[in-house]
């Protein structure tokens, strides 16, 4: 029998600086009420100005080495699911490395968006099954708040900063670890998600009436009715694949994008409320750093025990969308 991934250690980090909806109400024509109603968000965190994704990161890192009790030169490989690294360039993966003094590791960014996490773990579980490597560290983190348009009020109000993530390790004769993932995507739906500006067809912003934009773009309604169906789709297909039924799942983990979306999903799959997983109030949407930060808050408030069945899903910018499932 292949080994499976098993997570040993979880770490997070957020920035300090709170921004509530009370706050944005003095940016743009809102209210805390239209905020809370139509996403469920209170208040979000917000890096200040020397803050970027890197800090956030080895700090999740470092707090998750210390919860698996781990030695960084344990460690074969570091993945960081992110699109607002600190740079296009180095990655910030390879920033986490040598914070961390983990000489022996590879180390690498991926790309995916809110999903990012659910692509990055299913990696690395298919790397330890292989038999590549034993240790892997997987963080999710995004620091949105630095391309959201302040003036814009349909975007604004949605995301916040966090960075958090697990140490998966290789583990035979075991029911724990990553039973099963699903990954999906279609470039089709690009446009509904995005941000013009940083890459090779506009490296730069511009200025005038055709200007590339430096800040998110979103379609929020047809964001939503994407989001909508591919959450319930993603997690029907993982349970079927792994021959689990929803009442199998002991906790689910969402990405944490709208209340609303998350409770549609819950709804399909008939998952009572006490087994679903909501910090949307305290974070907003933090993209990457989010289903990490979720399954971080639920195992330290216990609602997440050793041998629980967690299901994981995701969506964002790509389109991209899939789902996890992890004996804990
Ligand atoms: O991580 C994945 C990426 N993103 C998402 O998952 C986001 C998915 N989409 C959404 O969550 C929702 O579409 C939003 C929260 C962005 C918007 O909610 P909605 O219920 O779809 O509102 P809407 O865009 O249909 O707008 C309804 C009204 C509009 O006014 P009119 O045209 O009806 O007069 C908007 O201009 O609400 C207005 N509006 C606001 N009003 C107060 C939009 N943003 C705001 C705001 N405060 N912040």
């Amino acid at each position: 029998m292949n080994p499976r991934a098993v997570i040993q250690g979880i770490g997070h980090s957020v920035p300090a600086k709170v921004l509530t909806n009370l706050d944005l109400e003095k940016l743009v024509d809102t209210t805390d009420e239209w905020i809370t109603q139509r996403t469920g968000i209170k208040e979000r965190r917000i890096c200040g100005p020397d803050e970027a994704a890197s800090d956030l990161t080895i700090a999740a890192a470092k707090e998750a080495l210390a919860d698996a009790s781990m030695d960084p030169m344990d460690l074969d490989l570091i993945i960081v699911a992110t699109v607002t690294g600190d740079y296009p360039f180095p990655s910030t993966s390879c920033m986490v490395q040598d914070a961390l003094g983990a000489k022996r590791a590879g180390s690498f960014d991926l790309g995916a968006a809110c999903a990012g996490f659910i692509y990055a773990t299913s990696t690395a579980s298919a790397m330890i099954e292989s038999g590549q490597c034993k240790n892997i560290m997987v963080l999710g983190v995004d620091v949105l708040s630095k391309f959201v348009d302040f003036t814009d009020r349909s975007t604004c109000i949605l995301f916040g900063d966090a960075a958090a993530g697990v140490i998966l390790s290789a583990e035979e004769n075991t029911d724990r670890g990553v039973l099963k993932t699903v990954l999906l995507s279609d470039g089709s739906g690009g446009k509904h998600i995005i941000r013009q500006a940083g890459g090779s067809r506009n490296p730069s912003v511009t200025e005038g009436p055709d200007a590339v934009r430096n800040s998110i773009f979103m379609n929020g309604a047809e964001t939503y009715r994407f989001a909508v169906g591919a959450l319930g789709d993603a997690c029907c297909k993982v349970l079927d694949e792994a021959g689990l039924t929803p009442a199998d799942i002991d906790l689910f983990v969402p990405h944490q994008a709208n209340i609303r979306i998350i409770e549609s999903a819950a709804n399909r799959l008939g998952l009572p409320e006490e087994k679903v997983f909501i910090n949307i109030h305290k974070y907003g949407n933090t993209s990457a750093g989010s289903i990490p930060l979720g399954l971080y808050e639920a195992s330290k408030q216990g609602r997440l025990k050793k041998g629980d069945v967690v299901m994981t899903v995701g969506f964002g910018a790509g389109l991209v969308w899939g789902a996890n499932l992890i004996r804990w």
